[in-house]
Order: C-alpha cells, then structure tokens, then sequence
C-alpha cells in the first residue's frame, strides 16, 4: 500500500538530493532530461534493462521496463531507465561466444553497480531475462545494498512441430539426430524452424527459470515473477506493480542486505532442488552470497540438497515446461506447499515489504488430484535433491553432478580425453564416443576456456546419438540448465590450474559414485605423480581485453567464479 510519506523523505540516503541534485550541474541535467523542479524532491530508481534485440530472452525487457517506469513514476517516485549488456547462451553454445557468457555475469553486476552508484540511484529496479542476467543482477543488487526489486522477463512459449512441443534442447538433440543420420532434413528443418517461438527466456526448468524461481523464493522478485510468461499479460502488470513495491522498500528501508540471508539463500536452494533446477545455480548462488557477505559453501549447499527431496517432473529430466507451472498456482503454490512441510523458511522479509509467511498465506495450495507437475513429498521423483556435491581424487576441491535419478547413481568405465569441446563432437562424428565410456572434456574451465563453457552441444549431440543413457560426462567446463544425463561438472582445480584432471589418460577407469560422493580415478598416487613431472602451466589463450582480464581474475568454480575480490 502506497502511504503519504513526502517523496523528498524517501532519498533516505540523501543521496540524490546532496549529490546530485545539489550540484548545480547535475540539477540542470535533471532539467536537461525532461525532470520538472516537483521532480528534484523525488526518490530517483534506476531501472537497469538487460533488453537488446538479438536474443528471445532479451527483446522484450526495453518494453517492460517502460511499464516498470509507468509504475514508478505513479507512485511519485522518478525512473530512469539505463541497458547493460546481456549474451545469449542458447546462441553461443558450442561456439567461442560461450567464453563470454559467465564472464557477461560479472559484466552485469559490475555495470549495474557503476551506474546506480555513479548517478547516486536511491533504488534500483533490475529487468532481466537470460541465465546470466539475473545472478549478475542480485550480485549488483547485494553490493549496491539500497532498496531494489528483480523483474524477471519471463519464461517463452513452448514451440510445435507435428504435434510436439519443443524448446531450445528439440533444437540442439534435433542436430545430434542427423549427426547420427536418424532425422530427415524436412524434420530437422520444421524443429529449428519452430522451436522458438517468440519473447522468453528458454522455456524448461533450465538456468533461467531456475535462477528466477530461486531469487523469487530468495523475496527479491515480487511473487510470480517466475511464473508468468514473456507474452502473458500477467507480466505487464507485475512491471507496473514495481513502483508501489519501490516505495514501500523506500519508506521502510528494507535493502537487498537485509533479503539476501542465510536462510532465505537456503529458501532459494530448496526451490532447486524441488523444482530439478539447474547445476549453474550451485554456481551462481556461491557468488550471490560471497556478494551479500554470507559464507556459503559446496557442502552447505549439498546438505540443502540432502534434505530436500526433487518433486517436480519438469524439463529438461521430466516433461513439463515453465509455462504450464502458472496453471497450478505458479512458484508461489510450491513455495507454500514446501512451507507447508517444514522446508522454507517463513520469517524472511521479501521485496513486497512482507515476510515470505505472509505472502504465501496469498498463494493457492497445490491440487495433488488434477495437477501432475509436482509430486507429493511422499512420492518424489527422488527422496534428495539432484544437484550433488562431489570430491575424490579427481575432484580434490569439489564438483558439482547433476543425478535425477534416472541415470543411476554409479557409472565406471575407461576414459575417453577430449582437450575440448570440439574434440568431442569430433569423436562423436567418427563413432569413436563408445557405451560405457566416460566421456573427459577438459580445458574449459574458468580460467582454461576460458569462461567455463557450456557442455550443452556435446550433451545435447550425445543425446541425439543414443548415448545418453550409456555414457557419462565429466569436466572442469559448466553444463546448461537443458543439460541431461549422467554429467559431472565444474570439476576443481581445474586442468589448467593443474588439476587431476589434467592427467587423464585415455582408458584410464573413472568411478561416479554418487552414494559416496566421490569421483575416481583409478591411477596409484605414484602413477599421477609420474605424469605431473614437468607439467608447466599453459600460457593464457588471452592476456587482454575482457577474456584475459576474465583469467586474471577469476576465482574456481567451487568459490562462484567471483571476479572482484582479487
Ligand atoms: Fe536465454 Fe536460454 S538463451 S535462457
């Protein structure tokens, strides 16, 4: 509810009013900009837009943060809308573009902050809509730590071909068929063509909607800004709500600090686990507490996932998309029923100026009769969650796997040594990727890839092969939310740091064992000594520009790949 205190009480910071406003040559740019001298006394929210036209995910946010800004100015506030920059994942997947997109998180955060601290914003309002749009944000948001609010862009139709709904992964397994030979070209064509269908990030519960439904159960989204659609009109009006929810933040104070907790991190990651989010959120929620000044580490989040038991059958491992969560009472009613059960904690404030208890007392309750998306805690897709910590000789500082179940939880077999991605879709294409074969990409760490890319391409082709259920994938380098199968990823130190899993040999035997948490390499301590005479790290693929800043920088993937704590 909107209240009466003066606009001018609401710089609570002073901030706009002494430094800018009180500067002459600040106060005649405000004019310059179309302010009136009512405006001078108002709150300033910047609205940072990660909108660009190149990417479905992106193309939409420019025209909701105009409806942000309509809000804002409503509720007698004044909004300033600024872009940062966004990169596509589904776009560079397989490609050197890849190298850019966990670098581009870091770009955001540090572009978000310089604005907002730079022009001395009382708030900021962040629109966001790819996967590393939104930790970028929240890690702006939690270092900037005045008043703000995370719209998510909103999640994208499903596609159709011939009676099959599609999304981005149909694209990428549909190239994996014809490098095998089993998908006509008419087919091919009709689901590339057809896959997307418009406005929204990719539409199963990859990194995207993972992260958006995670930092909505964290309180710093308005609840169901996970839920709705890109084109559903639920989104324009969540953007005008934003101004009334700014205003609220302002007159009490309440910032991203005071949000971003412990327990609402761990509200955060209980919504992972339940919903089969993303192995990137291990990733980005390390980082997005390292920004609130929270020790959060791989085995918190691991004890997270032990308690809590996966319950959604949503894409990429099960059958739903985003779009039909709505339908069931969105994010909001999984929150309540988690709650509900003792999983979610209650007493978090969120961005509505409410505690996470009182919100969901709003939200409907889940009908276990007519709903099949999310299961009953007493009939789990999995008893633990599926994002699974794991040590062992080859992982001395952790790794992150991605187990639903389906795929087992132990796989051993010889090692087949790909120095890149591209070796593997080389190998692939050769008939040299063999069942049973535990399939080692390396180089493509933080610092290796650099970038630590996205395994989607060689996943996604190893599905559309066949081989999904037959080998195993491990690596230094990421995987994409869409990814499924026996994987193994963010494996640390990394190959060019000297990690284990710089030494592998081709045919050596690697154990998964998920039940103990280890992965093994069954090489004798002196044999691993042996190959590690003479290693030399490898000099940097880049010394300059973002990519050879990105090397010096970053940290491991098992500390969030932070880049700003030197
Ligand atoms: Fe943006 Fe997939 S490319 S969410």
């Amino acid at each position: 509810m909107i209240t009466e205190t003066p606009a001018k009480q609401l710089n609570q910071y002073s901030r706009t009013l002494t430094q800018v406003v009180g500067n002459p040559g600040a106060k005649s740019m405000l004019y310059g900009i179309g302010l009136t001298e009512a405006d001078m006394d108002k709150a300033q929210i910047g609205i940072a837009s990660t909108g660009y036209e190149g990417n479905t995910c992106n193309m939409h946010l420019n025209g909701l943060s105009v409806y942000v800004k309509q809000g804002i100015q409503a509720s007698g506030l004044v909004g300033l809308i600024f872009n940062t920059i966004g990169v596509s994942d589904g776009m560079t997947n397989g490609n050197d573009g890849m190298r850019y997109s966990l670098p581009s998180r870091d770009l955001i955060a540090d572009s978000i902050e310089s604005v907002v601290m730079a022009q001395w914003y009382d708030g900021v309002v962040t629109v966001v809509g790819c996967d590393k749009n939104m930790p970028g944000a929240v890690m702006a948001m939690a270092r900037i730590d005045r008043p703000g609010i995370m719209v998510y862009g909103g999640t994208i139709r499903s596609g159709h071909y011939k009676g099959q709904k599609l999304d981005i992964i149909s694209a990428f397994e549909a190239y994996g068929k014809k490098v095998a030979g089993t998908i006509s070209d008419e087919d091919y064509n009709g689901v590339i063509q057809n896959a997307i269908p418009g406005a929204g990030a990719c539409g199963g519960m990859y990194t995207a909607n993972t992260m958006a439904s995670s930092i909505e159960a964290m309180g710093l989204s308005l609840p169901f800004s996970s839920s709705y659609p890109a084109t559903h009109e639920g989104k324009q009006e969540e953007c005008k709500k934003i101004g009334a929810a700014m205003r609220v933040l302002l007159e009490r104070g309440i910032t991203p600090k005071q949000i971003i907790t412990r327990q609402s991190l761990e509200n955060a990651l209980t919504i992972v686990m339940a919903l089969g989010g993303s192995t990137n959120a291990a990733l980005h929620f390390l980082a997005i507490a390292r920004a609130a000044d929270i020790t959060l580490t791989l085995d918190e989040i691991q004890a997270i996932s032990d308690r809590t038991p996966l319950i959604a059958d949503l894409k990429p491992s099960g059958k739903y998309y985003m779009e039909d969560v709505l339908a069931i009472g969105g994010v909001p009613a999984v929150m309540k029923y988690l709650y509900q059960n003792g999983l979610i904690h209650g007493e978090c404030m969120t961005v509505t100026g409410k505690t996470v208890a009182e919100n969901l007392a709003e939200a409907s309750d889940l009908d276990f009769d007519t709903q099949k998306i999310i299961f009953p805690l007493s009939k789990p897709v999995k008893s633990t969650g599926h994002i699974q910590v794991l040590y062992g000789n080859l992982a001395p500082t952790g790794s992150v796997a991605k187990i639903t179940g389906k795929e087992g939880t132990h796989f051993e077999g010889p090692a087949k040594v790909c120095n890149n991605e591209t070796e593997v879709i080389e190998f692939l294409s050769r008939g040299e990727i063999l069942p049973g074969q535990v399939v080692v990409i390396r180089n493509c760490g933080p610092k290796g890839g650099p970038g630590m890319a996205e395994m989607l391409k060689p996943t996604s082709m190893i599905m559309g092969a066949g081989l999904g259920d037959k080998v195993a994938l491990i690596t230094d380098g990421r995987f994409s939310g869409g990814t499924h199968g026996f994987v193994v990823g963010h494996i640390t130190p990394e190959a060019v740091e000297g990690g284990p899993i710089a030494f592998v040999h081709d045919g050596d035997r690697i154990t998964i064992d998920v039940a103990n948490r280890q992965v093994i390499l069954h090489v004798s301590d002196a044999e691993l000594a042996e190959r590690q005479v003479g290693w030399q790290k490898p000099v940097p693929k880049f010394t300059k520009g973002v990519l050879g800043k990105y090397i010096r920088n970053v940290k491991s993937a098992s500390e969030g790949c932070v880049t700003d704590e030197g």
